[in-house]
């Protein structure tokens, strides 16, 4: 079955959007109305008019999307596509951790479960964490969580009080560094680029440090031919596709015997599931009512502070 033709009619009969995050295979990306990072997909989660939206990425991001349009369907083709750094934060903990950190404001990054979001006063993603902390008085007392190195790196951009929750991705905290310092002996020229999730050794060897969107943008403006790319290596496609004269080296894990610097939840969207889940329908996200009403507000705040700040 040629998937692409089938996807395509069913997205056109039934009025269906797919928003794909840049860590999808290359041709999920290609077939998506919209490829964006975290914060781009919840922009667009926000403002769309299809009546039906599939989220090619993880369950956390399908919520998002659900929890700012409940009166649309949304989708995921695999409901097992979870996040070891959402996973990493049970609402039950979480609210233990806020009333043993009393008076502070609750700032909760988007990769954590809808539960979160509701106990949380600002959401935020990777691209806005550092902008969404500085809106805010200077002598505000923060919780950060669940990430605990885009939380350090948070403190060491802001310098602000921040309570830290000790949460990490799987693949960000798996990088190299031994192999990032051999690529670089083995391609001078090249700069090393890395997510914030990654931690403090590899960020510190870092030559610029940003979110899928930051990362991409900059390698765009960058007068670099070689980049040493310290995230999901889904983000190459895009970063081919605009410069496709320039090489990126995706660093491997510490552990060679793993795949995990690439993410296994986010791979298992494929395009036969996106076949199957728009023509059934199933899986669909649900969100409890009450969950949704305290989710939006944390979620609309940073959507707010993001706009204000042209972000
Ligand atoms: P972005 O905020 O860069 O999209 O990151 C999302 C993510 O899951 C990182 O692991
Ligand atoms: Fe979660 Fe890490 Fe996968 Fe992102 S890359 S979805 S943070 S497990």
């Amino acid at each position: 079955m040629n998937f692409i033709d089938e996807i395509k009619k069913l997205k056109q009969k039934k009025n269906a959007t797919i928003l794909a995050h840049y860590y999808q295979v290359p041709e999920i990306q290609d077939i998506a109305d919209f490829v964006g990072d975290s914060l781009a997909l919840s922009q667009k989660a926000e403002s769309n008019d299809a009546d039906i939206v599939l989220f090619a990425g993880v369950k956390f991001m399908a919520e998002t999307a659900k929890i700012l349009s409940p009166g649309k369907k949304v989708l995921i083709p695999d409901i097992n596509a979870g996040c070891s750094l959402a996973d990493s934060c049970k609402a039950k903990d979480f609210k233990k951790f806020i009333k043993d950190n009393p008076g502070r404001t609750v700032i909760t990054y988007v990769n954590t479960t809808a539960e979160i979001k509701a106990l949380s006063d600002i959401s935020c993603t990777s691209s806005n964490a550092v902008e969404i902390v500085n809106s805010l008085p200077p002598d505000e007392k923060i919780i950060f969580a669940p990430d605990r190195n885009l939380g350090n790196h948070i403190i060491n951009k802001t310098g602000r009080d921040i309570v830290v929750w000790n949460g990490t991705c799987h693949v960000h905290e798996e990088f190299s560094l031994e192999a990032i310092i051999k690529m670089k002996e083995e391609n001078k020229e090249a700069k090393v680029i890395v997510h914030p999730e990654c931690e403090l050794p590899v960020r510190m060897i870092a030559d610029y440090i940003g979110s899928t969107t930051a990362l991409l943008q900059f390698t765009k403006n960058d007068s670099s031919k070689c980049y040493i790319v310290a995230t999901e290596p889904g983000i190459i496609h895009q970063m081919k596709k605009e410069n496709p004269q320039k090489t990126y080296l995706a660093v491997p894990p510490r552990d060679s015997t793993c795949g995990c610097s690439e993410c296994n939840f986010m791979k298992l969207i494929t395009m036969e599931k996106i076949y199957r889940c728009l023509k059934t329908e199933k899986p669909e996200i649900h969100v409890n009512s009450k969950i949704i009403s305290d989710a939006q507000k944390p979620i609309k705040r940073m959507l707010e502070i993001s706009r204000k700040l042209g972000l």
